[in-house]
């Protein structure tokens, strides 16, 4: 499966949420939207407004990709820790599924809050917890440690959601909502989603437990969806705040 076709499906677990929240933010009524970490545009090239649109990443091949899924926007290559933008020039900046990824989360937020205007606003939409998975039937939790043991050997802070609105707070950004995504129903996935979320497991733990075992997992995992009884439950935080002109300087 492509990157592409995996942030186009988890965009759609989150876009309830990001269109209230995108909502609420003014997003019709603004000049400049920044997207830090836009990978290859999945959210971007889904925004709906006359602002200018702009995105960031530090990987050119995703950015490449971003351009032609979101012609209207300009794309930078850069890191979220540097940000290649003067002080105050976007009414909103925001992130999805980013700062997991980011060495120092607490330095990006202070720089996306750095660029934002008095009054704008700083949207994290999206940040999962993996410590807190939780995996029904239990012996599939097995797999399920499995791909977070994957995820943070390449990097990515598998905790950071839950720590989100502390960081926030701690970035001086005044929050007006944080929280926890409702969980999604594992055991009413289409086929089509059943197979794109083993597409990206298998990917993750492969080399980390043999072959015969992850399709063996597959198999209970398939049972225990069509008995009804499969969770797969990962706390996602989202939180969002406005830069106040005394936090400016
Ligand atoms: C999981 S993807 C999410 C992409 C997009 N936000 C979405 O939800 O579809 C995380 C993205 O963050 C980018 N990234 C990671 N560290 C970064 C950094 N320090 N500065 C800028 N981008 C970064 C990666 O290259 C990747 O494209």
């Amino acid at each position: 499966m492509s990157w592409h076709s995996r942030y186009l499906q988890q965009a759609t677990w989150t876009r309830e949420l990001r269109s209230y929240v995108f909502e609420k933010a003014g997003l019709t009524g603004t000049k400049r939207v920044l997207e830090v970490g836009c990978g290859t545009g999945a959210i971007l090239s889904s925004l709906e407004s006359p602002a200018g649109l702009y995105g960031l990443d530090i990987d050119g091949s995703a950015l490449h990709e971003a351009q032609v899924h979101a012609s209207k926007a300009l794309m930078t290559r850069g890191d979220a820790l540097q940000l290649p933008y003067p002080s105050f020039c976007f009414d909103i900046v925001y992130c999805h599924l980013l700062l997991l990824w980011v060495s120092d989360p607490l330095a990006a937020l202070v720089e996306m809050k750095r660029v934002t205007r008095a009054g704008g606003y700083v949207l994290a939409l999206a940040e999962p917890d993996y410590t807190l998975r939780v995996d029904a039937p239990a012996e599939l939790a097995a797999i399920g440690r499995m791909q977070t043991e994957s995820l943070r050997r390449r990097g990515a802070d598998v905790g950071l959601g839950g720590r989100l609105a502390d960081l926030f707070y701690r970035a001086g950004i005044h929050i007006v909502e944080a929280g926890a995504f409702r969980d999604r129903d594992a055991a009413s996935l289409t086929p089509d989603e059943h197979e794109k979320e083993w597409a990206v497991l298998e990917s993750d733990v492969v080399g980390l437990m043999p072959d015969d075992e992850i399709r063996r997992f597959k198999t209970l995992d398939e049972q225990a969806r069509l008995r009804g009884e499969r969770v797969l439950r990962v706390p996602t935080y989202f939180a969002w705040g406005q830069v106040s002109r005394g936090d400016l300087g």
